[in-house]
């Protein structure tokens, strides 16, 4: 891999940059609802454009990048030019927003035509978007093959802080996961049960493997459908993997009415399991005041709603307290940080959501194959 902090300012100068980040925010009433993602890539930015390189920003985005330019060019501290079309960039500014890179047919289907077309107007190319690395998409892979790749400051941090928790010793090191994608969360507890000492499990995770065991969770959130084979593969009654011992429940999914602490076996067949019990707090403290490295992905209740985000906050408070070194990602923690402003209190917050979870499970990722992460 070649990394971007060994080019010398110098021979930046002047030089095209197609620079692949992840402006991948959810945006609600015209507003941007999280940042973290996008100021992470300020130093790669700061570092090109201060050794006179010009700067295409190159993302995908749910809809389009028209309406929310300025905010962003507010968040990295610059003038930020926009182009709808990334097949024939003026470049004009410094730095330049592109519009959606998914609105082109081609980039989804990691196309050498368009990537040979994409790379026309640039001399180089950064990677420094770590979270979509799991796609095999024209933008993350086969441009690669038509400019030569080098890997961006965030990215650097991504690969380095993962490799950590993944080869430290698994004596001292526990997990958490929760929240749905439960498909993409099976992978990693397999791969961790030879790598970590403690597998805490709650939100819809924990309901799936509740009722695949065949205990009656209510009217629970499960996505049983596509991963009963999955589960087949895992032996659930590992001792170390935990299940919330106690559960907080509510009548309606909403989480309107007051919250019930109960056990599993006094659960309702109308109710809902929305957030893990005090005792279940209690037992995953003290596990995380005796941990060394702690990595936290998904939160373990309906978060959205406070009365059943008590779980997950009081578990993001034992990481903080404690003195491990904690690694904390996924789309729905990284709104609720942001949200209780909790940036800065962890020895790493990943951008990476899916992207994170299959560096956890050791899957190859398409963007780390490309810059040659696993070898040329
Ligand atoms: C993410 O939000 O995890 C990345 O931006 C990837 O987005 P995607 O799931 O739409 O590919």
């Amino acid at each position: 891999m070649k990394f971007l902090s060994e080019v010398g300012k110098e021979n930046l100068n002047g030089k095209k940059v197609f620079l692949r980040v992840d402006f991948n925010v959810p945006v609600e009433g015209g507003g941007l609802k999280e940042i973290y993602r996008i100021k992470a890539h300020k130093e790669t930015i700061d570092y090109l454009i201060s050794a006179g390189a010009r700067v295409a920003l190159i993302s995908h985005i749910e809809n389009s990048f028209k309406n929310i330019v300025s905010d962003i060019g507010k968040i990295l501290g610059y003038e930020l030019g926009f182009e709808d079309d990334v097949l024939n960039p003026a470049l004009n500014s410094p730095l330049t927003l592109f519009e959606n890179i998914r609105k082109y047919e081609g980039e989804e289907k990691n196309d050498d035509n368009f990537a040979l077309n994409l790379s026309k107007n640039f001399d180089l190319y950064v990677d420094d978007a770590f979270s979509v690395s799991h796609r095999n998409h024209t933008s993350v892979s086969a441009i690669t093959k038509f400019l030569p790749p080098y890997v961006g400051f965030l990215m650097n941090k991504e690969i380095k802080n993962l490799e950590k928790v993944l080869n430290e010793p698994a004596s001292g090191k526990t997990i958490i996961l929760g929240g749905a994608k439960i498909s993409t969360k099976i992978p990693v507890i397999k791969n961790f049960l030879n790598k970590a000492d403690h597998i805490l499990i709650g939100g819809a995770l924990a309901n799936t493997i509740f009722k695949f065991k065949g205990l009656d969770i209510g009217r629970s959130l499960i996505e049983d459908s596509e991963v009963t084979e999955a589960l087949k593969e895992t032996d659930w009654d590992d001792p170390k993997i935990l299940l919330p011992e106690d559960i907080a429940v509510s009548d309606d999914k909403t989480g309107e009415s007051t919250p019930e602490i109960t056990q599993l076996q006094n659960l309702k067949n109308d109710q809902y399991i929305l957030d893990v019990g005090p005792e279940t707090i209690k037992q995953f403290s003290e596990i995380i005041r005796d941990s060394k490295i702690i990595i936290f992905n998904g939160p373990l209740g309906l978060v959205e709603i406070d009365v059943f985000a008590v779980g997950t906050k009081m578990l993001l408070d034992s990481i903080i307290r404690s003195k491990a070194f904690s690694v904390v990602g996924g789309g729905d923690t990284l709104a609720l940080i942001e949200k209780l402003g909790l940036f800065g209190k962890f020895s790493y917050v990943s951008t990476g959501g899916g992207a994170m979870l299959e560096f956890l499970a050791e899957n190859k990722l398409h963007g780390l194959e490309a810059l040659g992460y696993y070898g040329e």
